[in-house]
């Protein structure tokens, strides 16, 4: 194995939020790329063979686009597909390595879609749906609420896979996405441009602590660099960063290039502790909580330490900081509309 080159390359969940960079960057890099065949699986009705679909819909105008870049779409829904069927799959188109973007309402279908690769005379490697928060990152990791799915995924991989290599790509939070605040939750992290404010956490210092970012952009390049040093790769958790910086760092940012004075709001983490308790209607017997209690959770994670080492992997990745992202080109694509104005070269 230690001369394992990828060939033929799987994406699943890879028109998602994360995964669309994945697929853009992965389609995109220079040659030699690090694949032969690059292979999309996505769920049935995208394309005008459906009767359902709608062929302007920026699903289906991206894939066409990525199409005519050179990727190969299957359609199958991983929810339906049982592992021997995934198994066939992944044989039958000699795949050998997988990479899942799945999200986290689908990731309670990875065991399966693992378990099928184990047993595929063809798959070698896997690249599990993490591109996140390191939910090892310390003693407390194993009790956030947060991290169950992916602690369950990572037990499941200890305790059946023993064939497979199997690598995880640790991001830490967005950055394009961490400087939108959480509706409803805004004191838990980030910046309103039209009213100018800045809702900073504090650490439990009082302090305002250092966060370790990717852009969605470099999660892309990151994955890409993955995919080109397999043998440093196998067995592993990579940690992987764009930038390190402090949140007044990104307040000096926004305002110079707005040159506008922002209105900052700091919340201390003990304010962020008792609105996780009601988010995650922790004192009731039969919990239900709110949508934001993830990502409350994780901005609490993210301004306490939770993604800060160290030392990070990216040399392990040959990846140079001139190759990455700064804070300047967060702020500045953030005030040009931010990831959610992204194409990915698709008339929108
Ligand atoms: N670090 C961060 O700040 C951060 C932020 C967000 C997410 N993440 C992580 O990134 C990873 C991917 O999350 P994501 O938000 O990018 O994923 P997502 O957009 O929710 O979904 C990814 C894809 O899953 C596929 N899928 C297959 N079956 C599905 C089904 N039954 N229902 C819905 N989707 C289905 C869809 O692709 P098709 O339509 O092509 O089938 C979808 O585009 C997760 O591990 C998540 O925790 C990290």
């Amino acid at each position: 194995m230690s001369d394992f080159k990828p060939s033929k390359v799987l994406i699943i969940g890879g028109t998602g939020t994360i995964g669309s960079y994945i697929t853009s960057s992965l389609l995109s890099t220079s040659s030699p790329k690090p694949y032969s065949t690059f292979t999309l699986l996505t769920r049935p009705g995208w394309d005008s063979s459906s009767s359902s679909s709608d062929p302007s819909s920026k699903k289906a105008k991206l894939i066409t686009h990525w199409q005519s870049q050179g990727l190969r779409v299957l359609t199958g829904d991983v929810a339906s597909l049982s592992p021997s069927a995934f198994t066939h799959l992944f044989d039958e188109n000699n795949f050998d390595t997988i990479i899942s973007c799945l999200g986290r309402a689908t990731l309670q279908y990875q065991p399966k879609i693992i378990d099928a690769a184990e047993q595929s005379t063809s798959v070698q490697w896997f690249l599990p749906s993490e591109f996140g928060t390191d939910v090892e990152h310390n003693a407390d990791s194993a009790r956030e609420p947060t991290h169950v799915g992916k602690l369950a995924l990572r037990k499941h991989i200890r305790e059946h896979v023993s064939r497979l290599k199997v690598t995880y790509v640790v991001t830490g939070p967005y950055f394009d996405m961490w400087l939108y605040p959480t509706p409803g939750c805004e004191q838990a992290g980030g910046f309103n441009i039209e009213g100018k404010k800045a809702y900073v956490v504090q650490n439990e210092k009082g302090e305002v602590g250092r966060v370790g970012f990717c852009t969605m952009w470099d999660v892309g390049k990151f994955v890409t660099a993955t995919l080109r040093h397999p043998a440093q790769s196998f067995g592993k958790a990579l940690k992987v960063q764009s930038f390190v910086v402090n949140p007044q760092d990104v307040l000096k940012e926004f305002e110079k290039q707005t040159g506008s004075k922002f209105d900052v709001t700091y919340t201390t983490v003990d304010e962020i502790k008792n609105l996780e308790n009601v988010l995650w209607d922790k004192n009731s017997d039969k919990p239900q909580p709110k949508p934001q209690a993830t990502p409350v959770t994780l901005r609490r994670i993210w301004a306490t330490g939770g993604t800060l080492y160290d030392k990070d992997d990216n040399d392990v990745l040959e990846v140079k900081k001139e190759d990455l992202d700064t804070l300047e080109d967060g702020v500045r694509r953030y005030l040009a509309g931010g990831y959610k104005a992204e194409t990915f070269g698709v008339e929108a």
